[in-house]
């Protein structure tokens, strides 16, 4: 599931409500936990949100995988919770075949503060605030091929929340946001641009990525998702001659627990950028902007 309902409840306060779901993406249960909740919140966080409650769903096979796997998923999920300031309430458990974590959240705005992520306007940055390439590494993990040093790397940044990220865009005041997840950079920019009067461009030599992920995409390390998004909206992206064509696959790899890819008035960009980077989010970095033409299109080139 993706994206967030908005609820209005009076002139000073909305509910900001998601749900999302996920199936084991690295060996460590714990650090399972942390990225499930990581992810979750982040649908609040993109909204510019304060994530106030959350509710465990699990699908668990009784008598068949130690319980205390279970209990480390938990632990790691709560310990998250507890990073974000959120009240983990009740949840639900079920009997199922596959192992999958997620929550259901509940987050508090101001309704005149919420940000939507196809408000953009020309003229305005794009700002992405972690690397891509969690879906290209996770794959090259089940395949035993993976490095350790990639494999921290993307666990660091999928347990990361995008609270802090989320507050500076809040302070700043932005245009548009949204957060990068299973459709990949390029599938979340086309909700940013469709149904618009505007188009984007995207610099694909700008674009952070975690080390090694261009080697393993060479290798055929390829995640399932990756060629759907790209089927889904090949149609409103122009990939320009010059950009090597498995850098333009990273740019629809399904990402879990990504960052924050926020539109932001050109003078307030640069600001904003530095600030993040003080506050740690070391790798944010313009990868484009938002014009006039071509309309609900997306132009990358080299
Ligand atoms: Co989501
Ligand atoms: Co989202």
């Amino acid at each position: 599931m993706e994206d967030a309902g908005i609820y209005k409840l009076s002139e000073e306060i909305a509910l900001v409500q998601t749900v999302d779901f996920f199936t084991p993406i690295v060996d460590d249960p714990y650090t399972f936990g942390q990225i499930a909740v990581a992810n979750s919140l982040s649908d609040v966080y993109a909204k510019g949100g304060k994530p106030l409650l959350a509710m465990n769903i699990v699908c668990f096979p009784v008598g068949k995988m130690d319980i205390s796997i279970l209990r480390e998923i938990l632990k790691g999920g709560l310990d998250k919770l507890k990073e974000a300031d959120t009240l983990l309430v009740k949840g639900h458990s079920v009997d199922d075949p596959e192992l999958k974590y997620g929550l259901a959240v509940t987050g508090t705005i101001h309704p005149k503060k919420v940000v939507l992520n196809n408000t953009a306007r020309t003229g305005d940055k794009l700002i992405l605030t972690k690397p891509l390439g969690t879906g290209i590494i996770s794959t090259a993990i089940k395949g035993n091929e993976a490095s350790e040093s990639a494999i921290n790397a993307i666990v660091k940044s999928m347990t990361t929340l995008n609270r802090k990220a989320s507050e500076l865009m809040q302070e700043a005041g932005v245009s548009a946001c949204t957060d990068v997840t299973g459709f990949g950079l390029l599938g979340h920019a086309s909700e940013m641009v469709e149904d618009t009067s505007v188009g984007m461009v995207i610099k694909a030599s700008s674009v952070p990525m975690f080390p090694e992920t261009l080697h393993y995409i060479e290798k055929g390390m390829v995640p399932g998702g990756l060629g759907r998004n790209r089927e889904f909206r090949a149609h409103m992206v122009a990939i320009e001659k010059g950009v090597p064509e498995t850098l333009a696959d990273v740019l629809y790899d399904p990402q879990t627990s990504g960052g924050l890819l926020i539109a932001v008035a050109p003078e307030k960009a640069q600001k904003l950028l530095e600030r993040m980077h003080r506050a740690g989010i070391r790798e944010a970095v313009i990868i484009g902007e938002i014009l006039s033409e071509p309309k609900r299109k997306i132009v990358v080139h080299a």
